[in-house]
């Protein structure tokens, strides 16, 4: 079989938003496609990109008082940490905001343009006085046309469902500086869509060769009408100054409108890639290229992905993909990830909680099947699956029968008939990587889980725990042992794609080998495994219930903060995500809300503070607790406080810490200070609760 050359992406996720599990549909989805690839011997390439420029991205830096390229930078790590975490393995994770990037930007706009596909146009659009900019739809806001409801968008009503254009919008204002726009007339460049040269060759394209798959090539066919409908219309690709991106070449003042230059992103990407690679980048770009090409996306994107860019690539003299595959959206709980339900989970904290990201990889695998379906993370079954199908059915065979093995037969395995285990581990092999490589990976786990339930069943008949009570029974014993862990070897090299760090150590680990495994393994049968390691554990509730906490945005979000929500959940912007993760952590490992619940915190009022002869730091408080009557406590706190100021004060204590016999007497719980990390600089500073607390008063 001749190795195929294979180029995959994933969307570019705008920089100015933290990746949260929404968007880790797609990225693992691709991640598994491309690590199946990979095993299977296949020239396999995955590299994405931040999407960096528009006018959010802009507003952001301004607003935190950065320089774009300065926030675009600071995202860039933050992304590529997320991705690592969950082992998403970018070949190339570049910026749109590059030199490759630009250079084909450029090009491809040049080449559209003696073709005669670019024309300029004047349009006319809401411009910000105050601020000097025009505004895009989604900074307008004034009353709906149809119910007058007060603060809508410019494209429809939250009140009523209202659709409208926004110079529709009554007494409409900029949501920037509050300013009244004004229309005003700017030209415009357009890429021409509506050319009869582009409407054929979507027609066609769209429809043959399962370009897009049928559920997705049936929409376009809506999109493009019937022949001579003409519905496509001219695609508005420029921006006036300010804007963040690439300005067009010849004309000054105006820009790359941000679709415009993201799924060129593709290709400078790649670009990059195969300058640090040593890579021919026309061998996969030119027309007659005989490499494939994947995008997988979101199916918010599928315009952009299936009509724009083919038209671009086509008429600029580029291949154009060889498939685009769309996925659905994440629901959690069945409904839309919600900041207020703490569901719109960031993937650093998903990791910060301490989740096993293997355990989201597989139950998104569960769950994929190469649809435009929704995808629905319920956290309850979330739990039930992994704990009974990837801990109870497959790490349960390895750890319930390998220590037979290194107990009772140095670690050596023995088969009855090597020759059926291999077809048949050739055979379940060739099943399941049809399903991969359909994306059907519900299909494939279904099937790898089945292969477990057959072993589990013939481990619980053979009952090798009470076989291994009995010397008469040890051939039995070995044939078990063997076999299982033959199945497990199977099972693993079956996961690798959804699971790579963990085969990545049952291959070293348990069967000794130097790297990971191929799919080419199933032909071969471990001869030996080492004494069995722990391997994965089983997910806790409380681990769920306190990444749903962390998650939970506490008060209502602020207006503007709902405007970016809303936004981000029209894939227009990701600006608020960034909001979630800044979830508060302090570095510290986690207790639980049981944990907090022990200390018992309370409002004191300091009767009585003075100094303790011969006590370097201590002061020594009397403080009265309410019903838990009065407490003598010394406290670190002689440093910052007189003690004439402190007496009747309130302040926080720790109420039930066991008292201490100090070299003064006895101290009978703790006050609470706030200090830096030594304890000394900048000082210390006692809490003290708001007006109307009263001494006795739980803090919890
Ligand atoms: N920047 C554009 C893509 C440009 S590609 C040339 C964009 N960025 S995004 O950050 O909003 O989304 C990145 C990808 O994640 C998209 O494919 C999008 O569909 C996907 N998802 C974002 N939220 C999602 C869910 N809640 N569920 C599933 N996929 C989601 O769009
Ligand atoms: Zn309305």
């Amino acid at each position: 079989m001749k190795p195929r050359k294979i180029l995959v992406t994933s969307a570019l996720p705008y920089a100015n938003g933290a990746i949260h599990l929404g968007h880790l549909v797609e990225y693992i989805q691709t991640d598994i496609w491309v690590r199946f690839q990979k095993m299977r011997g296949h020239q396999c390439w995955y590299v994405c990109a931040d999407d960096t420029h528009g006018t959010p991205i802009m507003l952001r830096a301004e607003k935190e008082g950065i320089k774009p390229e300065t926030l675009i930078a600071r995202v860039h790590g933050e992304h590529s940490r997320d991705f690592a975490g969950f082992h998403v393995e970018f070949d190339n994770y570049h910026t749109t905001h590059s030199p490759e990037t630009r250079h084909y930007a450029e090009d491809i706009y040049r080449k559209l343009k003696e073709l005669r596909l670019i024309k300029v146009q004047a349009i006319q659009q809401h411009y910000d006085p105050v601020k000097q900019m025009f505004l895009p739809d989604r900074y307008i806001k004034g009353e709906c046309p149809k119910c007058g409801a007060k603060d809508q968008y410019g494209d429809s009503c939250e009140v009523c469902g209202a659709a409208y254009a926004p110079t529709e919008l009554k007494n409409p204002y900029s949501a920037v500086s509050g300013a009244t726009p004004e229309l005003r007339k700017s030209d415009h460049y357009f890429f021409r869509l509506s050319d009869q040269r582009c409407q054929d060759f979507l027609r066609l394209w769209t429809q043959t060769n399962d370009h897009v798959p049928s559920e997705a090539a049936n929409k376009l066919q809506e999109w493009l009408g019937q022949p001579g409908e003409n519905k496509l219309t001219d695609w508005d690709i420029s921006r006036d100054a300010p804007y963040f991106g690439f300005e067009i070449p010849d004309a000054p003042g105006k820009f790359f409108y941000v679709w415009l230059d993201a799924p060129i992103g593709y290709m400078g990407s790649f670009k990059n890639f195969c300058a640090k690679q040593g890579l021919d980048f026309d061998e996969y770009w030119n027309p007659d290229s005989q490499t494939e090409l994947y995008h997988f996306i979101g199916k918010d994107i599928l315009y952009f992905h299936a009509l724009f860019w083919p038209a671009e690539l086509e008429h600029a003299g580029y291949r154009t993909p060889t498939a685009v595959f769309p996925h659905g959206f994440l629901t959690v709980d069945g409904a839309k990830m919600s900041k207020s339900r703490g569901t719109f989970i960031t993937a650093e904290s998903y990791l910060k909680e301490g989740l096993n990201p293997e355990w989201l990889r597989y139950y998104f695998a569960a769950k994929l099947n190469g649809t435009m379906e929704d995808i629905d993370l319920n956290l309850a079954d979330f739990v039930a699956r992994v704990n009974s199908d990837l801990v109870g059915k497959y790490i349960n065979i390895a750890s319930r029968c390998a220590g037979f093995l290194t107990k009772f037969f140095d670690g050596k395995l023995a088969y009855g008939n090597v020759n059926t285990l291999i077809e048949a581990a050739l055979d379940s092999g060739k099943t399941v990587a049809a399903s991969f490589e359909a994306r059907d990976y519900s299909r494939a786990l279904r099937d790898i889980m089945a292969i477990a339930d057959r072993l589990n069943g013939e481990i619980a008949v053979a009952e090798p725990w009470n076989l291994a009570k009995d010397e008469a029974t040890r051939i039995q014993l070995h044939d078990i042992c063997s076999r299982a862990l033959h199945g497990f070897y199977v099972l693993s090299i079956l996961l690798r794609p959804v699971l790579p760090a963990l085969t990545s150590r049952v291959a070293r680990e348990l069967f000794g080998m130097h790297r990971d495994f191929l799919w080419s393994d199933l032909a071969d049968t471990p001869h030996k495994v080492s004494a069995y390691q722990h391997l994965m554990q089983r997910i806790d509730v409380k681990q769920i219930a306190a990444l749903v906490a962390a998650n939970r945005e506490s008060l209502a979000p602020a207006p503007e903060q709902q405007s970016q929500q809303r936004h981000a959940e029209h894939q227009a912007d990701a600006a608020n995500a960034a909001g979630a993760a800044k979830v508060s952590h302090g570095g510290t490992p986690h207790i639980s809300i049981d944990d907090f619940g022990k200390i018992d915190l309370r409002i004191a009022r300091i009767a009585n503070a003075e100094h303790v002869d011969g006590a370097e730091k201590l002061l020594k408080l009397t403080l009265e607790v309410g019903p838990l009557g009065t407490r003598q406590v010394f406290a670190g706190i002689k440093s910052a406080y007189d003690p004439a100021k402190l007496v009747g004060r309130l302040t926080v204590m720790v109420a039930n810490l066991a008292p201490r016999k100090m070299k003064f007497g006895m101290s009978e719980g703790m006050v609470l200070a706030a200090s830096d990390a030594d304890g000394q600089s900048p000082g210390l500073f006692l809490l003290s609760p708001d007006a109307g607390a009263a001494p006795g008063m739980q803090v919890k």
